[in-house]
């Protein structure tokens, strides 16, 4: 599986977590920033994950922000994008298992570090359940074209 990875200044210092525990995993992914503590603007990452993703480029995505909600925002602008905000490990598993979510987002200045990772492995390793939530699924899609 290919992640993509991206957070703002926000979320630097977990992403760099993120990266380690990946490392740890054998896991490939690419970082699309920030790269520094410096202030940016999170709407400059998550367009280029969520396209990355949408150009199927990557499987999936992990955005960090401060709190997880602009960055997840901004993702979910993107056609085809599901981001969600999760910062327990039951919603990051039913994130997965009943709405296919492809961006975990979380929030730096929320979750400390262990839960963070632990969110992130549940995350990864969780598959869609399909059936009556791929028809919620397609619901999503429909809406998108309205
Ligand atoms: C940056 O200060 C902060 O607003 C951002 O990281 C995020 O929390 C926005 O939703």
């Amino acid at each position: 599986m290919k992640i993509a990875l991206g957070s703002d200044h926000g979320g630097f210092q977990l992403k760099e977590e993120i990266k380690k525990f990946l490392d740890c995993k054998g896991l490939e992914y690419k970082d699309f920033g920030t790269y520094s503590c410096d202030s940016c603007d999170y709407p400059d990452i998550a367009l280029p994950v969520a396209q990355s993703i949408t150009k199927g480029e990557y499987d999936r995505g992990i955005l960090v922000c401060g709190t997880g909600i602009g960055i997840g925002i901004a993702a979910n602008k993107i056609p085809g994008i599901r981001a969600a905000l999760c910062h327990d490990t039951f919603s990051a598993r039913a994130s997965r298992e009943h709405n296919n979510a492809n961006i975990l987002t979380m929030g730096e200045r929320v979750i400390g570090k262990g839960l963070a990772l632990d969110i992130v492995e549940i995350w990864l390793n969780t598959e869609f359940c399909g059936g009556r939530h791929q028809t919620r699924i397609d619901k999503i899609s429909d809406i998108e074209k309205v």
